[in-house]
């Protein structure tokens, strides 16, 4: 397992920590692929892979939009610095999927997986996530009621 679901910082919205669950998930399978590759590098676990790989994608962007339209709906100031992470993440989803398909180096996506994404995932629910979940549930920012 790569990240451990008892790690992820738990926001004050249900429906944003739901979909933190699902990409705990996804991603932890996409690692055991990566791994199956590492051991075996045969054109089925490529495949595999990419499959994995495109299915965390599109979730990733169901999971960006949702938290962005409810900002909207609501909105939250910091709008743009929370959907600039968002944005960053994804073209950055892209790049290492693009240097990996090209290469077959299966290398780049252990580095990304392992030294950047989990790091990466727990930061911005712990600051973006959790400040706008506490916006949506409480129409405030701050942590104390006033
Ligand atoms: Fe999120
Ligand atoms: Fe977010």
């Amino acid at each position: 397992m790569l990240i451990d679901k008892q790690d992820l910082p738990i926001v004050a919205m249900d429906f944003m920590n739901e979909v933190h669950y699902e990409d705990v998930d996804i991603i932890n399978t996409l690692f055991e692929l990566v791994l199956a590759y590492d051991k075996n590098p045969n054109e089925e676990n490529f495949d595999a892979i990419n499959i994995q790989y495109e299915k965390w994608y599109a979730h990733t962007v169901n999971h960006f939009e949702g938290e962005e339209t409810k900002m909207l709906e609501l909105n939250f100031p910091p709008y743009a610095m929370h959907k600039g992470e968002h944005d960053k993440a994804l073209e950055r989803m892209n790049e290492i999927y693009q240097e990996w398909v090209k290469s077959k180096n299966v290398f780049i996506l252990k580095i990304y997986l392992i030294e950047e994404l989990p790091a990466w995932l727990i930061q911005h629910i712990q600051t973006m996530d959790t400040i706008t979940a506490m916006f949506f549930s409480t129409g405030s920012m701050s942590c104390h009621a006033h």
